[in-house]
């Protein structure tokens, strides 16, 4: 379970880009955050891992406070936090194998992952993912040499290989094309299930957040307007979330008269 209460984060003297926002992502739960750009939604997942410093508030993953931990405690809390990010950030010159071991780098001693001695069980473990995600017979190919969409199921393995408690993806299908984006988001829903994680999505394909996700926030001005089930996003729900953006700068299927339309 995620808890964030009251969180605000403020970059230097700005106004605060998320006021006292307050969120629960129960276990095995997939929740999607739409907004229009500049909402605060990547400001959000950065302050849940820590790549950004919240300003004040608290966040607790599983009954640990991860806003006041430092150093050591703060790596160890880090590590239990899978990224999945929208440019897949693997190494491109390193294999799959390589790139998906990278998930354990937290955990091994330095001279093993220097010389890539990955201990057996993590190798095991590595397999075990691929083949789940079905890349495990592109283990030994260099990640430069896949398709976007199997780059960002090694991304996904990556992240499984930390043992997270929590996945935090940020747009993980904006690079990929639909057929692609879907079978990813279908991926995401089914792990979630399988191991029983909080998955939280950051989309701006709101089509695709109401097809794949248990419920969806919407976020403007570093505010929640709305958190409920996707059949709740109706016409005026997307209104308070983009009113005033253009369409254009709205994401793929968030334009209100087209889902009122839909109904
Ligand atoms: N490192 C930073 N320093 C200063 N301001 C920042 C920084 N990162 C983000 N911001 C500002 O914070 C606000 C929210 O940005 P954020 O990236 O969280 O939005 P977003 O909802 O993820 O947008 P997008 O949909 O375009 O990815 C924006 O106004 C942005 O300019
Ligand atoms: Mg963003």
């Amino acid at each position: 379970m995620l808890k964030i209460s009251k969180l605000v984060k403020r970059y230097g003297n700005g106004d605060p880009v998320l006021k006292e926002l307050d969120l629960e992502v129960p276990g095995e739960s997939v929740v999607s955050i739409i907004g229009a750009s500049g909402a605060g939604k990547s400001t959000l997942l950065r302050c849940i891992n820590r790549l950004v410093e919240p300003t004040s508030g608290t966040i607790e993953l599983n009954g640990v406070e991860l806003t006041r931990l430092r150093g050591r405690e703060l790596r160890m809390a880090r590590r239990r936090i899978g990224m999945i990010f929208q440019s897949f950030n693997l190494v491109d010159r390193l294999t799959v194998m390589e790139n998906v071991q990278s998930g354990r780098l937290g955990y091994l001693p330095l001279w093993r992952a220097a010389f890539r001695r990955y201990p057996r069980e993590d190798i095991r473990r590595a397999y075990e993912l691929m083949e789940r995600v079905g890349i495990a017979h592109y283990a030994n190919k260099r990640a430069d040499e896949l398709s976007g969409g199997e780059r960002q199921r090694v991304g996904v393995v990556r992240a499984l290989m930390q043992n997270p408690e929590i996945l935090l993806a940020d747009e993980p299908t904006a690079s990929l094309d639909p057929k692609t984006s879907e079978q990813i988001m279908d991926l995401l829903r089914a792990l979630s299930r399988e191991y029983e994680l909080p998955v939280l999505i950051n989309i701006h394909n709101v089509t695709e957040a109401k097809q794949y996700t248990d419920r969806i926030v919407g976020m403007r001005y570093g505010r929640i307007m709305f958190d409920d089930v996707p059949d709740a996003l109706d016409a005026d729900a997307m209104e308070q979330i983009y009113a005033g953006v253009p369409a254009e700068e709205r994401g793929e299927g968030a334009d209100p008269q087209m889902m009122a339309a839909a109904g």
